[in-house]
C-alpha cells in the first residue's frame, strides 16, 4: 500500500471519521506512537501507566499548583464551548509574542499543528528538509500526503549541522524544519547561528522552528525565532504547554506565523476549539515563572546526575540542554527495552547510523538514581 494520501482520499477518510476525532489527531496519535527502531517494532511501545515514564519527555512535576487551581475554577464553564476563552487566550499569546492575534493558531498540542503543517504543505508536493534524528511528526505527515523527506545527519556532537542543511536545500524544498533544543538529543545550536540560518533559509522556503524545549534553557539563552515572524519572514514558531508547563495530558500548543501562513495551515484543522480545562491551565501557566524555574532547576539537577552516571561508564552522549539524553545503546536494544521494562522503567530505542541508541527522558532525581541502578543490572547481566 502506498504511503501517500491523495487529497481525495484525505477528504474521504476525514468524512469517515464522523465520530468527531479530527483526522489530523487520529494520524498524529498513530505517528506519535510509531516505533523509531527495529527493537521497538519487535517490542512495541505501549506506555503503561505503572512504569516510570522515561520515554516521552514529560514533566514529572506538573501541572503546577496555579494550573490545578485554574482547572478547578474553570469547571463552571465546562458545559460551554470555548469560543470566547480561546479568542481571549489568543490575544494574550499575541501580546506575549509581540504579534497580532491573527498570527496565532491554537492546537490540541503542538503535535496537531506539526501534523497540519506537514499535511497542508505536503499536499502541495515538493520536499521537507530536516536534521536526522529529530522530532518527526511534520515530516511523517508530509510524506504520508505527497512530499519527500530530505534528511541531514546531525554532526558528530549530535547537533544540527546547519551548513550541511543549507547546502541540502533544493529547488522544490518547501519546509525547512529545525528543533532547538532538539529531540531526541536535547542538543542546542548557538542562537545567533540559528537566527542567521533561519533568516537566510526563509527566503527559499518556510522555516518551521519547533521550540518545544526552549524554556529548559536559562532565560538569557532562550532566543526564540519569533522575532523573524515579527519582521515578516516566512517562519513558523511552534510552542507547547506540554513540556516546561507540565500539561502534556491536556493537549494544548500554538504556532506563531504571518496570517497568510496561518491560514494555509488552519484550513485543514477540524476542531480548533480547545477544551476549557486546557485553556484555563495554559493561561495560568503562561507567566508562572516560579514553576518554570522550579522545573528547570529540578530537571538540570536530575540530568546532571544522569550525565555523570554516563560519564562514569565512559559512554558518549549528546550534551543535552533539555529533559532528554541520547547515547549509544551499550547492549542490543530489544534486550534493553525488555529488561528495563521488567525493572519498571520505560525508555526508547532509536536506530541511527547503523546502530541503536538509548533515548532516556529525565525524570525526578530519585527516578534517575533508581533507573541508573536498574540500567547497570541490565547492562551487566
Ligand atoms: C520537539 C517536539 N515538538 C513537539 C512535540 C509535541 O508535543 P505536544 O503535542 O505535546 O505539544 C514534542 C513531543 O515530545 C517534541 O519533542
Amino acid at each position: 500500500m502506498t504511503n501517500h494520501v491523495s487529497r481525495r482520499r484525505w477528504l474521504k477518510s476525514a468524512a469517515a471519521l464522523g465520530a468527531g476525532l479530527p483526522l489530523s489527531i487520529a494520524i498524529a496519535e498513530e505517528l506519535m506512537a510509531a516505533p523509531v527502531s527495529r527493537a521497538e517494532k519487535h517490542h512495541g511501545i505501549d506506555r503503561p501507566g505503572k512504569l516510570v515514564r522515561l520515554g516521552s519527555n514529560e514533566n514529572p512535576y506538573g501541572p503546577s499548583a496555579r494550573a490545578r487551581e485554574a482547572i478547578r475554577e474553570a469547571m463552571t464553564e465546562y458545559n460551554r464551548y470555548s469560543f470566547a476563552e480561546a479568542q481571549e487566550f489568543k490575544k494574550i499569546l499575541a501580546s506575549k509574542e509581540g504579534v497580532s492575534p491573527d498570527c496565532i493558531l491554537l492546537g490540541h498540542g503542538s503535535n496537531e499543528l506539526l501534523a497540519l503543517a506537514g499535511m497542508s504543505l505536503g499536499l502541495e508536493g515538493g520536499a521537507v528538509l530536516s536534521a536526522f534524528p529529530t522530532f518527526r511528526t511534520l515530516m511523517d505527515y508530509a510524506v504520508k500526503f505527497n512530499a519527500r523527506w530530505d534528511k541531514v545527519d546531525l554532526d558528530e556532537t549530535l547537533t544540527h549541522d546547519l551548513e550541511r542543511m543549507a547546502a541540502a536545500v533544493k529547488a522544490d524544498t518547501r519546509i525547512i524544519f529545525v528543533v532547538n533544543p532538539n529531540n531526541p538529543t536535547g542538543t542546542v545550536v548557538e542562537p545567533s547561528k540559528l537566527k542567521a540560518f533561519c533568516e537566510e533559509m526563509s527566503r527559499k522556503a518556510i522555516v518551521y522552528s519547533d521550540e518545544a524545549y526552549l524554556e529548559f534553557l536559562e532565560p538569557a539563552q532562550q532566543q526564540s525565532m519569533v522575532e523573524l515572524v515579527r519582521s515578516n519572514h516566512s517562519v513558523i514558531v511552534s510552542r507547547t504547554f506540554s513540556k516546561i508547563h507540565g500539561l502534556a495530558g491536556l493537549r494544548i500548543g500554538y504556532i506563531v506565523a504571518r496570517p497568510d501562513i496561518i491560514q494555509r495551515i488552519a484550513r485543514y484543522q477540524a476542531g480548533p476549539i480547545i477544551n476549557q480545562a486546557a485553556l484555563a491551565a495554559a493561561r495560568a501557566s503562561l507567566d508562572d515563572v516560579e514553576f518554570m524555574e522550579y522545573t528547570r532547576r529540578k530537571n538540570a539537577e536530575a540530568r546532571g546526575y544522569f550525565c555523570k552516571y554516563l560519564e562514569s561508564k565512559k559512554w558518549f552522549y549528546g550534551k543535552s540542554h533539555a529533559n532528554v539524553v541520547l547515547f549509544p545503546a551499550p547492549k542490543d536494544g530489544k534486550t534493553i527495552l525488555e529488561e528495563t521494562e521488567k525493572r519498571g522503567f520505560q525508555i526508547r530505542i532509536w536506530d541511527y547510523k547503523d546502530r541503536e541508541w538509548c533515548r532516556v527522558s529525565i525524570g525526578t532525581l530519585e527516578e534517575m538514581k533508581a533507573f541508573a541502578r536498574a540500567f547497570d543490572e541490565v547492562v551487566n547481566q
